[in-house]
């Protein structure tokens, strides 16, 4: 079925886990450990009510919002999520491209498999950059140069890795870095011989085994020699102090990601931050933590209008993204949908999900009761 008919993006996940091979789905479906983060993500969203308001002049609204001097023409973007190459070919490119199209931001994940700069070639839009620090601050200001050069806007420091996750599923299947090419993931993929054909021998013909090309702790390190972990895990060794230096090292947006604590929202303003990202990860690092609604009012109000307070995991409505709106967060972003929407329609399936979500923010605010994004910040439209 054609991603075209995906009525919203839990429609997009049922046709990503048929046309993907079950190591793929589940690296980019999973969660950590028994996936009661992920899925209290959810959960949680769903107990947020709304307290519409009625008898108010809908007929002219807008969902626009400002983000670090631009205007964007929604109030949610993409998440950056490592490794997307293995949804579809380029699937970075795609989701650059879909965003530009829509007017949202795009973030790219330091774990992808295209350089940075061919994503930012790829088209003319505001791009966003996240980021595993490492430690060693000689590394850290080569990269901050390189992603400076390559004109990204943005940079969002990742926190919420400090070692790697315990991803069970990922074990079962076998899809774990360094990929091994065990009988079982070998035949998962030849029983899905539109994406052993489309994404792995495509991407192997184009550019031979996928490298990390703009990995911050290694240089370009291959997928099949790169220990995720050990990539990602320098985090650990990053503290308040090394993001006092990095603020005066990177001039343009500076945020974490990974915020749940309101505590690290006030260090943030302390270090002259310009946001925080609150986010669990989509429940993919610390099983038992807190979904970000439950935490957003907190952080929120420890921010006290000092920073940009995004969100993300588990947003999958439009109405969900009114939510955090409603609770202090200035947009969203979502992951999962639009790695689903790139697997199933490259450009044109990220355009869907992100047209999906757009029009369903659009509906809701009318139903509220409200005309603009500032007016959900402003009102008072939920209870919890
Ligand atoms: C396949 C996949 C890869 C991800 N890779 C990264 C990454 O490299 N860096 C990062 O900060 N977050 C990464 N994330 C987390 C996302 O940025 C985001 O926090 C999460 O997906 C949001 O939840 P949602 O998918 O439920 O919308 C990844 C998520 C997924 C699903």
């Amino acid at each position: 079925m054609s991603f075209a008919r995906a009525l919203n993006v839990f429609d997009l996940e049922r046709m990503a886990r048929r046309r993907l091979p079950a190591g793929v789905f589940g690296f980019i479906a999973g969660g950590a450990q028994d996936d009661r983060t992920r899925d209290n993500n959810r959960a949680a969203l769903e107990r947020v009510r709304f307290k519409p308001r009625g008898l108010v002049d809908i007929a002219e609204r807008g969902q626009e919002v400002t983000l670090f001097g631009h205007r964007f023409a929604s109030p949610f973007g993409i998440a950056p999520m490592g490794i997307a190459g293995i949804a579809r070919f380029e699937a970075d490119i795609a989701m650059a491209r879909a965003a530009a199209r829509m007017n949202v931001p795009f973030t790219l994940s330091n774990m992808s498999t295209v350089p940075m700069e061919a994503v930012a070639r790829s088209c003319d839009s505001v791009k966003w950059l996240q980021v595993y620090m490492p430690a060693d601050r000689e590394r850290a200001s080569r990269f901050v140069a390189r992603a400076a050069a390559a004109g990204y806007q943005a940079l969002l420091v990742t926190i919420d890795v400090p070692v790697g996750a315990n991803r069970e599923n990922n074990l079962r299947s076998g899809f774990t870095l360094p990929l091994h090419l065990s009988p079982r993931v070998i035949a998962d993929g030849l029983l899905h011989p539109r994406w052993l054909a489309g994404v792995l021998a495509r991407t192997l013909a184009a550019t031979g085994v996928p490298r990390l090309e703009n990995s911050a702790v290694a240089d370009r390190p291959s997928i099949l020699a790169a220990r995720n972990a050990e990539l990602r895990a320098r985090g650990a060794t990053i503290d308040w102090a090394f993001m006092r230096w990095l603020r005066d090292q990177w001039p343009r947006a500076l945020l974490i990601k990974g915020v749940l604590h309101e505590d690290d929202a006030r260090a943030a303003v302390a270090c002259g931050l310009d946001g925080v990202v609150v986010s669990n990860h989509g429940g993919r690092q610390l099983d038992g933590a807190a979904s970000p609604i439950e935490v957003l009012p907190a952080i929120a109000a420890a921010a006290g209008g000092r920073l940009t307070v995004l969100a993300d995991s588990g947003f999958r409505r439009g109405g969900d993204i009114l939510k955090a709106v409603a609770l202090g967060a200035r947009g969203v972003l979502c992951g999962r949908p639009f790695l689903y929407g790139a697997a199933l329609g490259g450009e044109a399936g990220v355009t869907h999900a992100l047209t999906l979500l757009r029009a369903e923010v659009d509906r809701d605010l009318a139903m509220l009761g409200a005309t603009s994004i500032a007016a959900v910040a402003a009102g008072d439209f939920v209870i919890r």
